[in-house]
């Protein structure tokens, strides 16, 4: 996408040496800083301390992540040691494993000698497939979006409502949940986005809201809390989220608060929908609530917040008072049941396995 008519990606290997370079996004949206990662554990610090975040932008550090690691030491042990370091940077992503284990099955056969170009080749290629299953999500949300639209009346305004930033940000590019709403925006479908503060770390507020407002998107940011009752006045057309990981029955894990937001648009009659390219889907698990890991992260999340003052300097300051514990729980799980359906790069699907396996017949044990 564009800043200020310059076409970035969220991250890309540095023309000047084998490094990567990424968009800092702790830093937005008071400052646009590019930073630099020429080791294992600096990539590995880039997704824990979530310079880098979101569920395929995660994915897509990790792979260079193992080039950076092949370039220092591409033996067995080498191997091993970058991959262990990276997958042990945060739990819920599905897309962390998948990237890590592609590419240790591309490398592991390899004679060491070969593996670092190998290693830059493969992560090239992951990121660049990201960006095309996410344009390609843009494409099938749109004819949703585009239904809702004409079922509206043409000239309203269609509201969407997004929660965390499952946008470019987010992804190499395009964004999953922001992919439909770019292409309708570009399509000159009257679009204005509701999107959720997300707190604690203020994902909408800060990603997403910034995003937008680059793109030219109309939007408003909203207190979490505020969803249901715009819903409730008729002020929502549809939602769209992404997901972190998505079992092989449709239940799927996004940002903290997605689920309240899911039941909302149940009572309401608001279509829940969740866009994911395919690496977000984990095969092996079955009910989202009992075998997702939900990452828990610091209580200073939750305690402090940042923000830029009038003369322009960057504070964190506390909000509970001292002594109060916070819990910081990361993700929740939508059940299959809430959410409309699932948008992913081969086409929209009801939230169930059969649903699924429409779309991917290799993964049908029959097949
Ligand atoms: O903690 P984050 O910022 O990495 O969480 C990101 C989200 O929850 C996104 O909605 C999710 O990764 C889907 S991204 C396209």
């Amino acid at each position: 996408m564009k800043i200020d008519g310059k076409a970035y990606r969220t991250i890309w290997p540095a023309t000047d040496a084998r490094a990567v370079e990424i968009i800092d996004q702790t830093k937005l949206p008071h400052e646009f800083a590019v930073a630099r990662l020429e080791t294992v554990e600096q990539a590995a610090v880039a997704i824990t301390d979530m310079w880098v975040r979101g569920a395929p932008l995660i994915g897509a550090t990790a792979a260079y992540g193992i080039a950076l690691g092949m370039d220092a030491d591409p033996s067995d042990a080498g191997l091993a040691a970058a991959h262990d370091r990276l997958l042990n940077t945060r739990p819920t992503a599905v897309n962390l494993h998948w990237a890590l284990a592609d590419m240790r099955e591309t490398l592991a056969p390899l004679a060491p000698e070969a593996r670092a170009d190998a290693a830059w080749t493969r992560a090239g290629e992951i990121a660049d497939a990201d960006v095309t299953m996410n344009h390609a999500i843009g494409v099938h949300g749109l004819g949703l979006l585009r239904a809702i639209h004409q079922g509206k009346g043409e000239p309203e305004v269609l509201n969407v409502l997004t929660h965390c930033n499952a946008g470019w940000l987010a992804t190499v590019d395009w964004g999953t949940a922001l992919s439909p709403i770019y292409q309708a925006y570009e399509q000159g479908l009257p679009i204005h986005v509701w999107v959720d503060e997300t707190r604690p770390r203020n994902q909408g507020a800060s990603l997403t809201a910034w995003e937008l407002g680059r793109h030219g998107v109309p939007h408003t940011v909203i207190a979490d809390n505020a969803g249901g009752h715009l819903m409730q006045h008729g002020l929502v057309d549809a939602c769209i989220v992404g997901t972190d990981r998505t079992t092989a029955t449709g239940d799927v894990c996004n940002k903290i608060g997605t689920y309240l937001k899911a039941l909302a648009a149940f009572d309401n009659g608001v279509p829940f929908y969740v866009a994911l390219p395919s690496p977000t889907i984990d095969w092996t698990l079955d009910d989202g609530v009992k075998e997702i890991p939900i990452e828990q992260r610091a209580a200073t999340e939750q305690s402090h917040i940042s923000g830029v003052t009038a003369d322009g300097r960057i504070e964190t300051v506390r909000l509970t008072p001292e002594g109060s514990a916070c819990a910081n729980y990361a993700f929740d799980v939508t059940p299959a049941r809430l959410v409309t359906a699932l948008i992913t790069e081969r086409g929209s699907c009801d939230a169930s396995r059969d649903g699924l396996l429409t779309l991917f017949p290799e993964r049908s044990p029959k097949a």
